[in-house]
């Protein structure tokens, strides 16, 4: 059976490079069309080009989709996000530890029972999809099923997704703590089964230092040395009770990084959520390593964490990647989270340009993900995914994309101004996965 083939033609803005902190980007960064073509064959993108000048080489009788007046950007990428606390976002007036143990692993426990899991991983897809995102990295639970489900739901939809099972073996209620043995051997098990089927990949995921046993983080490291094409997250560094939680725990430890330094866990592929309180050594001992800090700017408010300081992050030549961390986040939306991130810069006098914001939330992530080679943005050969914005989705929108002088001004307002109604459409593997007013076709 021939794959499907289809022409997608509008406006297209994808990244070529990091367009820098200035207000205009980098000469090379951006790639923008105003009248653009992406000729999707199954999951791949065959070509890109000017409509007018591919039009000549399309196959005759092919669908042309037109999107004309909206802008085509690679699907957003959420590089750190907790599936599992889709139902207690928006749970009140609780700093981390509290909030964890209040609402966080009572909800998680129920991850033990398949359905729940099942309603919950295809609900959290619908969302992602509606908020234009086609690759996120996710915690599941402790439980295997959390992640079988996860996975399988993912994989009907022909996502690329990462996802693991989160390790952690004392400081939590029973039914939420697995051992070292067991979860060595359900994360083999579960690697075995999803790692690298079709776009699914796996990551290890110790939920942070005072969940786990030294004896569970030498495990895991074990498992990364033997496997290093595993991904790896956890949390870093995000709150100060937490941090003086942790130096009581791991006495022998210079510092926070130092115990997931002691069990190898920091390495290219590594994801460290938050990163807050650290100082210009430790990231540029993490930069060293080639590892991400995941800025999750919704949560890092919502839980009154602090301000992440991103550009000295930058100056350390430390990657960070952008995230929601749903449910101690308060959006699913990458808009939303620029936003939220965009705010955070301006309390701490570094602005985030809409250059930089859109680039951090495709190819930046895609980058830190070692992801950029399939996806993060719009190329010849990369995967189909894509999403489709809409500058006029509101009165309001319309009348404030109407008086933008320029694409900088027309990306800066929907950063600001969007939400999930200025997300058109979605398309993943080729295939169109959420349209805003119809059934997808
Ligand atoms: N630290 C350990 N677990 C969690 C979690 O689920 N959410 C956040 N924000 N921080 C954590
Ligand atoms: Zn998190």
């Amino acid at each position: 059976e021939a794959r499907h083939q289809r022409v997608l033609r509008g406006p297209l803005l994808s990244f070529l490079n990091d367009p820098g902190e200035g207000d205009s980007p980098e000469p090379g960064s951006v790639l923008h069309l105003d009248d653009g073509a992406l000729w999707l064959d199954g999951g791949h993108i065959r070509a890109i080009g000017h409509y007018h000048e591919l039009a000549p080489h399309l196959t005759e009788g092919i669908d042309v989709v037109d999107y004309s007046g909206k802008l085509m950007m690679p699907g957003f990428i959420d590089s750190h996000v907790h599936y599992v606390q889709l139902d207690i976002m928006a749970s009140y007036g609780r700093q981390l530890l509290d909030w964890l143990n209040e609402y966080t692993f009572p909800e998680e426990c129920r991850f033990a029972q398949r359905a729940h899991a099942e309603n919950v991983a295809e609900a959290f897809l619908d969302e992602q999809l509606r908020v234009g995102t086609t690759t996120a990295q996710v915690f599941c639970t402790s439980h295997p099923v959390s992640v079988d489900t996860f996975f399988a739901a993912a994989h009907q939809r022909g996502l690329r997704m990462l996802a693991g099972k989160v390790l952690m073996d004392r400081n939590a209620p029973e039914d939420l703590t697995d051992t070292v043995l067991d979860g060595i051997r359900d994360s083999e098990r579960l690697i075995s089964d999803w790692h690298g089927k079709d776009r699914l990949g796996y990551t290890l995921t110790p939920r942070f230092a005072p969940t786990s046993t030294p004896e569970q983080l030498d495990a895991t490291g074990a498992i990364l040395r033997n496997a290093p094409d595993l991904h790896l997250q956890t949390h870093l560094s995000e709150n100060s009770g937490e941090i003086a939680w942790v130096s009581e725990l791991f006495p022998d430890c210079p510092d926070y990084l130092g115990v997931y330094e002691r069990y190898g866990l920091v390495g290219p592929r590594s994801t460290f959520a938050h990163g807050i309180h650290l100082t210009q050594e430790m990231r540029s001992r993490l930069a060293a390593a080639g590892a991400n800090i995941a800025f999750c700017p919704t949560s890092n408010l919502f839980l009154g964490s602090g301000l992440f300081d991103r550009l000295a992050c930058r100056e350390a030549g430390l990657n960070t990647s952008l995230a929601s961390d749903v449910g101690g986040g308060t959006d699913l939306s990458g808009l939303a989270t620029l936003k939220a991130a965009y705010q955070v810069g301006q309390l701490l006098g570094q602005p985030l340009t809409a250059w930089q914001g859109f680039y951090r939330l495709t190819l930046g992530n895609a980058r830190a993900l070692h992801l950029d080679a399939h996806i993060g943005s719009l190329r010849e050969g990369g995967d189909a995914d894509i999403v489709i914005l809409d500058p006029q989705a509101t009165p309001l929108l319309a009348r404030r994309s109407a008086r933008t002088r320029s694409l900088a001004e027309q990306l800066f307002a929907l950063m600001i101004l969007g939400d999930d109604r200025s997300v058109y459409a979605t398309w993943a593997n080729g295939e169109c996965v959420h349209h805003r007013d119809t059934a997808p076709h």
